[in-house]
Formats: structure tokens, sequence, C-alpha cells
């Protein structure tokens, strides 16, 4: 087993998407570990990009869009890239389209070619997601589950994919694309539903209002933010091992539990305190609504080792108690 300490020491490291949710806890463990880190970030105001997850993390954030910005520079001399960003939002890719796969796909390629020729031999470890599987055949779904986008954004971002993946079959670099169930904890965009459902769960908790749960009996395997954080470092440090390289990876999390279950937990964590109603899922998201998932990821965790550690109640503690201290920042008052 490699030490990952030494690993990761003075290690050349590029994350795009570096000032969101994921991006932002990978700096915090990457520049912990001793990582030399570029946080790469356009700052888009629907996601999950914020000032305050950066702080305090010890990395050079660049302003700039994945898109347009002058990349080469940039990427040069990268030895890992952790490729977190994305346009995220299902009803903003069913909207705008053509802006969503300009992000998803189209800079994906032109973040390609840059680092053919700046980082030829760089990992990567792309952000995929459980999304483009649609609504699950059956549970829990593994990696040959068909491929069935429910929206837009499930295109751009199983083309985003595949386009990296190329790189490996093609080329031959060691790219690893991890296929992520719901994600939570600090960091996470929380103002409103934007990014997640639980992100305004815990606002309104915080602020002792109830929250609503849509539906209630969809199945979720939510996944805590250090467990994504350690199976991406992980990922990375493997990235060049037979059984690994050129692989995608369901990752999932806590056993699965339904919206109901899960905001009765929520309320627990909270210590007893709150409420919640629940209401028919919103005709202009049911179409796109992929009901219940759970992810088999027994594919990652036999080939890295990787489990995750952090149980659902005590997942939800924790990052209730981050926010507590930091409403300002993550919910400010309109
Ligand atoms: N959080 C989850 O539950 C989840 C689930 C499945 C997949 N994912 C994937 O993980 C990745 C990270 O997700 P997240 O939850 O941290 O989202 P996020 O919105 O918090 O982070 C994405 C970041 O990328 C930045 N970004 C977007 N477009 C950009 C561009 N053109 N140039 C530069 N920066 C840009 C945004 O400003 C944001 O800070 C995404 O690829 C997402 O699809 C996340």
């Amino acid at each position: 087993m490699m030490d990952d300490m030494d690993f990761w020491k003075r290690r050349r490291v590029l994350v795009t998407g570096g000032a969101g949710f994921l991006g932002s806890n990978l700096c915090h463990a990457l520049a912990a570990a001793g990582a030399r880190v570029t946080a790469l970030d356009a700052m888009l105001p629907d996601g999950g990009a914020n000032p305050a997850n950066l702080e305090g993390a010890g990395v050079l954030l660049v302003r700039g869009d994945i898109r347009d910005t002058e990349l080469l520079s940039l990427c040069q001399g990268t030895e890992v890239l952790f490729n977190m960003a994305a346009q995220t939002s299902h009803m903003g890719g069913q909207r705008d389209p053509v802006a969503d796969i300009a992000i998803n796909a189209v800079a994906q390629v032109r973040l390609i070619q840059v680092m053919r020729e700046a980082a030829p031999t760089a990992r990567v470890v792309h952000a995929s997601t459980r999304q483009f599987y649609g609504r699950p055949i059956a549970l829990p779904v593994d990696e040959l589950h068909p491929v069935n986008p429910p929206d837009a954004n499930g295109v751009s971002k199983w083309a985003g994919e595949q386009y990296w993946m190329l790189e490996n079959r093609v080329l031959g670099r060691p790219v690893v694309s991890l296929r992520l169930t719901n994600c939570y904890g600090p960091r996470l965009r929380i103002a409103d539903a934007r990014q997640t459902f639980l992100g305004i769960w815990i606002r309104r908790l915080l602020e002792g209002e109830p929250f609503e749960v849509w539906g209630g009996a969809q199945l979720r395997d939510l996944a805590y933010v250090d467990d994504v954080t350690q199976a991406f470092l992980t990922a990375a440090e493997q990235a060049d091992a037979p059984g690994v390289a050129g692989r995608v990876f369901n990752l999932g999390g806590a056993p699965p539990v339904s919206l109901l279950e899960l905001a009765e937990l929520c309320i627990a964590a909270n210590g007893g305190r709150g409420s919640f109603s629940t209401r028919e899922f919103p005709a202009d998201r049911a179409p796109i609504d992929i009901g219940s998932y759970h992810a088999n990821d027994s594919a990652f965790r036999a080939a890295t080792g990787w489990a995750p550690r952090v149980p659902l109640p005590e997942g939800l503690r924790r990052s209730l108690d981050w926010y507590r201290e930091r409403l300002p920042d993550y919910a400010p008052k309109a």
C-alpha cells in the first residue's frame, strides 16, 4: 500500500471547479497532504462556487473559465488533474442545452487538447455522475447498467466522460472516472435547492423553519464528502495500476434510505429540532426525476480498497455543526 502523504508531497495538482463543493474539499485535503495545488474556477453564480470554500486552504485560486481561459500555462507541469468543473443543474441543462454542452463536453475537449500538449503524462480523475443511467431498471446500479440519460445534462456529462476515457483508450493516459451518487457535507451550496434538495433542508433546519420533502419514497445512498474526497485521492494514487487505469467506477455512499427516512435522520441530527411537510413532485421536474437510486460500487471497492467510513447520522450531524457557525457565508439573508 502506497504511503498517501509521500505520494502527494510537492505534487503539482490542478483542480478544475476547485472553488465548488467537491473541488474545494479536495483542495483542502491535497494542500494538507503537501501538494502544490491550483484551483481553477469560473465562480459561476448558479452552482456551488463560494469564495469561503477555499478559506484557509493554502491553494492558488485562478478565476477562469475552461471554455475560454488561456489554459496552456495553467496546465503546464500538472502531474494530477482532478476535473470537477461542470454545469450541474438538471433544470438549467433543460432550459439551455447549448450552454450545458459548451461546458460539459465542448470545453472538456478543449481541456483535453491542452493537456495533451502541456501535461501528456498527468493522471486524470474525472468527476462523473450516476445521472446518465436514468431511471434505474434494477437496483443497485452497477457500471453495466444501460446509459439512458433523463435530461440534457445527463447527455453532456456522459459525452464529457467518454472524451476523457478516449484519452486512455487511444493514448494510454491514466484516466479514472468516478460516477458519483448524491454527495453532501461541508461546503455544499445551502442557500437554496440548486445544488441538491439537502442543501435547502440544512438551511431551513438551521434557521428553525420547516422544509419540504418532494415525494418521499425515493431511495438515496448519500455519500459524505470526506469519503468522496478519499475516493478521488485513492483513484489518483492508483490511476496507473492495472484494474484501475482506464476504468469508470460507480461511487456510492451510505446504505440507502428513503427521503422520508432521511428527513427524520436530519431532524435527529439537529438534536430533535425541526419539522417538514411532504408534497407531490413538481410537475415540471417529474419528467426528469430518476426515482430511486443506489449504487453497486463493489468494483471500485475491490479495485482500490476504498470504502465509505462516515455513517449517515454522523455525516448529517457534522454537516449541521459545520454550517451552524457559517450561515452568513452560505445562507445570507436576502
Ligand atoms: N455533488 C454531487 O452530489 C455530485 C453528484 C454527481 C456528480 N457530481 C459531479 O462532481 C463535479 C463537482 O460537483 P460539485 O457538486 O462540486 O458542483 P459545484 O457546482 O459545487 O462545483 C463545480 C464548480 O465548477 C465551476 N465551473 C463550472 N463551469 C466552469 C467552467 N466553465 N470553467 C471553470 N469552472 C467552472 C463552478 O463555478 C463550480 O465552482 C461535477 O462534475 C458534477 O457533475 C457531483
